[in-house]
């Protein structure tokens, strides 16, 4: 077997072995395949599709290429949640201390930035002194202690998706039901969960551009948990514009805190709800989804998510302060307001465009060393349906280099279509896909 013969069958549309998706994912992480080879692979399986059965032998490879985390000595039904990509997406932020507040184990792994979407671990480091890399022990302690640990992939959990993860991000191979699926369910598979919520985002500024695709994703995601043991949930959520106002790493944590705080915007409010409510009613906690949204709720009322946010944060070696003073959080030293070119409706958002705009900012890699600039990042005043002046704002940059700021106020102005009608508004959730049902809302 070689690796040129599997690309050249890929190329050709053949469907691969059980053994020669081993063999790659096995030589790819023994650095026994070199990155332009895998990367003309990824991109063969981007252009010609993997079948199902591929797909989870993918999976499972990847799955099986490093550590499988034994979580048994956390006491109770462990969840974890996790997105497939969206921009201005922070609500890992803030379900996790919701649920954990509500005494139920939260054991989760993020990931950082891919392509033009922000990522948990990213945002997380706005916190100085935060670490996302935890032994195991540390990892089970904090999760006993206080419900809640969030990390990063560590080197040997799923060794072979950190690598392939990394290589996509940088060579246009992410948009593909397959290797999204194979990447998180594998990551989900090694770290030991018992719950499993998938927010499955479509629309422009998610990876599925449609709603039909983001159901296939959905379906195949929960099929794998499934047939792995994990009770597994996934809610098809909306990423026609982002989710919030606030786009890029500190900014977002600012508006995680505002959320905490209950003061929050609306649509991210609602997601983080939906999402949490099906990690409390996966974990035997409640009975119906109505029960659990009445108790999450409450956790905003009485500030007992935000403090559980502020105590997970100094037990990662972050500094609590900032939960309770976010204006302590380092922005941009450019703010400038990127103006409407004409009067009407926000008719659409390009919300990809928006990502690569905080992303060209630096708050996203542009090759897999870069290092990002938290403090960057987009705050978004105009969002669809809403109406507009010419020269209103519809978004403001926060920057620290001249030439991105002139670069990313291009594509923000690209990004907007302004026209004469009001457009519809699509909703914030539009079903819910268990493993018999999918249920449309
Ligand atoms: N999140 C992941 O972990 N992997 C993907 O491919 C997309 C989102």
């Amino acid at each position: 077997m070689n690796m040129y013969d599997l690309i050249n069958k890929k190329k050709n549309k053949e469907e691969l072995s059980k053994e020669e998706i081993n063999y790659i994912i096995e030589g790819y992480t023994k650095d026994e395949i070199p990155d332009y080879q895998m990367s003309a692979f990824l991109m063969a399986v981007c252009l010609n599709k993997m079948t199902q059965e591929e797909t989870a032998n993918f999976t499972l490879a990847m799955a099986s290429s490093g550590d499988i985390l034994d979580l048994s000595a956390i006491k109770g039904v462990k969840v974890d949640k996790h997105s497939t990509g969206g921009v201005g997406d922070k609500t890992s932020l803030i379900l996790s201390p919701m649920v954990a507040s509500l005494g139920v184990p939260v054991a989760k792994m993020s990931g950082r930035g891919l392509g033009h979407t922000g990522g948990t671990i990213d945002k997380l480091e706005s916190f100085p002194g935060f670490s996302t890399s935890l032994t195991t022990e540390q990892f089970i302690k904090n999760v006993n202690d206080i419900k809640l640990a969030i990390v990063g992939q560590t080197a040997n959990l799923a060794p072979a998706d950190k690598k392939i993860y990394a290589l996509r991000d940088v060579t246009a191979t992410v948009d593909n039901i397959s290797l999204i699926a194979s990447s998180i369910m594998s990551k989900k598979l090694a770290s030991g969960s018992d719950v499993i919520v998938l927010d499955v985002k479509t629309g422009s500024g998610a990876f599925m551009k449609n709603y039909e695709d983001s159901l296939a994703l959905a379906k195949e995601m929960v099929q794998i948990g499934t047939l792995a043991g994990k009770t597994t949930y996934a809610v098809i959520t909306d990423m026609n514009q982002p989710l919030g106002r606030a786009v890029g790493n500190a900014i977002e944590v600012k508006e995680v805190i505002e959320t905490l705080s209950g003061k929050g915007p609306e649509d991210l409010l609602e997601v983080s709800l939906n999402l949490a409510s099906y990690m409390l009613l996966g974990s035997g906690k409640v009975i119906t989804v109505k029960e659990a949204r009445q108790l999450l709720e409450k956790t905003i009322e009485n500030k007992t998510a935000l403090d559980k946010f502020a105590k997970f944060i100094a037990s990662q070696g972050g500094d609590s302060e900032f939960v309770y003073h976010p204006e302590l959080l380092k922005m941009g030293s450019i703010c400038y307001d990127v103006k409407s070119p004409g009067d009407g409706y926000v008719q659409k958002i390009r919300t990809d465009e928006i990502g690569m705009a905080s992303s060209l900012l630096g708050g996203g890699r542009v090759t897999k060393d870069s290092k990002i600039d938290l403090s960057v990042g987009i705050y978004i005043h105009k969002k669809l349906g809403d109406k507009v002046s010419k020269n209103e704002p519809l978004a403001t940059i926060y920057a620290n280099d001249d030439k991105k700021r002139k670069e990313a106020k291009k594509r923000i102005i690209n990004a907007y279509s302004i026209g004469r009608d009001k457009p519809l508004i699509p909703p914030y959730i539009y079903s819910i896909v268990t493993k018999d049902k999918v249920v449309h809302l």
